[in-house]
């Protein structure tokens, strides 16, 4: 095959979404509506992609950082969909060969559609061949018009005839042009319409005026080409990609107890006989270990939990790693750059901060541990407190293997509790605890003998 250059178009406004951030970078399945489409172009190998930007084309550019293969241009003001592609006419440099045009917006797209658009294109030898489908409610879309079965225009919704808006086969705004007479032909476009706009489709009667072949492949499957126009299609289309990733999970060996409330990013990885119950969130690129149990109302980002962990219900995990065998939870809070070692246990109401729990160490109640390096097989009793932040700067805390820390302990730092030592309940630590050592750190108790006796006598 020829190669394959990728036009996105992304630069409308997307008034109908009522929103400050642009219509392309609305995240679905955890990832902005762009980048899904650049995904499924990915599998295609294009020789070039051109991203068309325009409405805060300077947000747009900033999200596609990411990928240096993208070159954005700029259209602006913008005219519509045949003024756009003709914005990436100098990008594309008098490339030869064919050009797939694709919409920011339209993210359900699959790789084996537009491998048989491009096969189809390729065979009958046409100019332009244009993706449709013949779906139930037709309103919004452009109308195929067809005569003798052969295409010859597109009607835009606000264009058509009450008799053109009986057609039910619309554009799905997906196309494969032969780049040769394609930009020539663009600029022959007039903006005579109901917009005033300079419409991409118009080229189906210029082609035919032509002489040149424009051809057509109408998809089996017309939700492939939902395109997201409004929050309430969003939630439609986060609901299609939800479900099939779900699917695809579950036929890996992924247990979901329920999973219409299973919301698993398109980058995380969880290997088998990982059960996770309902209302459970886990984004970015985090990775389960086999065995896992997540319980609900769980929501890990960007996280790695390794085999055989318990996530009990309720707990939030950010950029962080758990070991094997561990458990966290109910209630536990692990911010990011956190480690917790292979069997450990983080109970309920514990918050990490910068801070690596050794591997078999237990903080199982009501603790704070921030900026702390905690050895293996250490006892972080319940209420224990690192001071870390002096209203200025935040020091570190050091906890050695075997130590164990008495109940409501303020540990003062910087300050390092050594090897096998002994913090006792109650105390405030603000100096180094030598390895083996018992620390006590507390005001003295008094007992006052018949104190309550002599009180409740009345004054002579
Ligand atoms: C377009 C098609 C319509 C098709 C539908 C499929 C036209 C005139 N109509 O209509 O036949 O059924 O898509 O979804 O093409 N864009 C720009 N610059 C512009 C205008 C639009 O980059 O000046 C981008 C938008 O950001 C979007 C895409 O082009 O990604 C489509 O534009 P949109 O306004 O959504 O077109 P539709 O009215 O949906
Ligand atoms: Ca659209």
């Amino acid at each position: 095959m020829t190669p394959v250059h990728l036009v996105v178009l992304a630069a409308g406004l997307g008034t109908r979404m009522k929103s400050a951030r642009p219509k392309v970078l609305h995240p679905v399945a955890g990832l902005p509506l762009i980048e899904h489409v650049l995904r499924t172009a990915d599998a295609l190998n294009p020789a070039s992609i051109t991203v068309v930007v325009g409405h805060a084309a300077d947000t747009v550019r900033a999200a596609l950082t990411g990928r240096p293969a993208v070159r954005c241009v700029l259209q602006e003001p913008q005219l519509g969909t045949g003024h756009a592609l003709l914005q990436a006419e100098p990008a594309l440099g008098g490339a030869t060969g064919t050009l797939l045009l694709l919409s920011g917006d339209v993210p359900l797209l699959r790789p084996g559609t537009l491998h048989a658009l491009l096969q189809h294109h390729a065979v009958t030898g046409a100019a332009a061949t244009l993706l449709t489908a013949v779906v139930d409610r037709p309103d919004g879309y452009g109308r195929i018009d067809r005569h003798e079965g052969r295409i010859t225009a597109v009607v835009e919704h606000r264009d058509a005839t009450p008799e053109q808006r009986r057609i039910r086969e619309i554009n799905s705004g997906v196309y494969v042009f032969a780049l040769a007479p394609l930009f020539e032909a663009l600029r022959g476009i007039g903006s005579a319409n109901a917009q005033g706009e300079y419409y991409l489709p118009d080229l189906v009667m210029s082609y035919r005026a032509m002489g040149l072949r424009v051809e057509t492949l109408t998809l089996a499957d017309p939700r492939e080409i939902l395109g997201v126009n409004s929050r309430k299609e969003l939630a439609i289309v986060a609901d299609v990609l939800r479900n099939e990733r779900n699917d695809a999970l579950m036929a890996a060996g992924v247990t979901l107890v329920d999973p219409a409330t299973a919301y698993i990013g398109a980058d995380v990885e969880i290997e088998p006989d990982v059960t996770i119950h309902p209302n459970v969130h886990l984004e970015g690129r985090t990775r389960i270990g086999a065995g896992c149990e997540i319980q609900s109302s769980v929501r890990i980002v960007n996280s790695t939990i390794g085999a055989g962990t318990l996530i009990n219900n309720f707990c939030l995990i950010i950029d962080s790693a758990v070991g094997a065998g561990a458990r966290i939870g109910p209630f536990a809070h692990i911010r990011p750059e956190s480690s917790v070692g292979d069997g450990a246990h983080i109970g309920n109401f514990v918050e990490l901060k910068k801070t690596a729990v050794g591997r078999g160490s237990k903080a199982n109640h009501l603790t704070y541990l921030g900026d702390a390096s905690i050895g293996e097989g250490v006892n972080v009793g319940a209420g224990t407190i690192t001071c870390n932040y002096d209203g200025t700067a935040k020091h570190r805390t050091t906890i050695e293997d075997g130590a164990f820390i008495g109940s409501d302990t303020q540990l003062i730092a910087p300050v390092r509790v050594g090897r096998g030592a002994y913090v006792a309940a109650g105390s405030s630590i603000t100096d180094d605890v030598p390895d083996g050592a018992m620390a006590i750190a507390r005001g003295r108790q008094v007992n006052k003998e018949g104190w309550a006796e002599k009180r409740k006598k009345p004054r002579p």
